[in-house]
């Protein structure tokens, strides 16, 4: 699985985003250690604080279906009927879900604006000095 492909498949998740309220629509892809791609998009609620990131989607759709280990996560996200045109980090939720399951050093979180436009950091990039199962051994 490429970066393109994987940035590929959070847009096509994107266009499942459910966010009549904020109306901007998020799709990520998660790349798990075993090659597979978990999608997943927000998901918002009437009570807003209910609302599910499209980053958290991902993650809990592939922790449900037993996938604990994961390479990467592409997240792509804007205003709903414009085209992507400022990369969408992911929210300090998300980060926190990130720590709980991925390698701080090595988890890859590539920012799209197309296929070809993207950032890359590492978890440790976006949530330096994180809290995470380690700290409780
Ligand atoms: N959103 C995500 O899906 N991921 C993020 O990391 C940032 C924010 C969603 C939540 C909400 O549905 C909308 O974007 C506006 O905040």
């Amino acid at each position: 699985m490429s970066d393109r492909e994987l940035i590929r498949a959070a847009f096509r998740a994107r266009e499942r985003a459910y966010s009549p309220y904020s109306r901007f629509q998020v799709g990520a892809a998660l790349l798990g250690e075993d090659g597979k791609v978990y999608d997943g998009c927000n998901i918002e609620m009437s009570s807003y604080g209910a609302t599910n990131c499209a980053e958290r989607t991902a993650f809990f759709k592939a922790v449900s279906e037993g996938t604990r280990s994961f390479q990467a996560i592409a997240i792509v996200g804007g205003k709903e009927g414009e085209a992507v045109s400022d990369y969408c980090p992911p929210c300090g939720i998300c980060r926190q879900v990130m720590m709980e399951f991925c390698s701080p050093g090595s988890f890859r979180i590539l920012l799209g604006k197309s296929e070809e436009d993207y950032q890359e950091f590492t978890l440790e990039e976006l949530l330096p000095l994180g809290f995470g199962p380690g700290n409780l051994k």
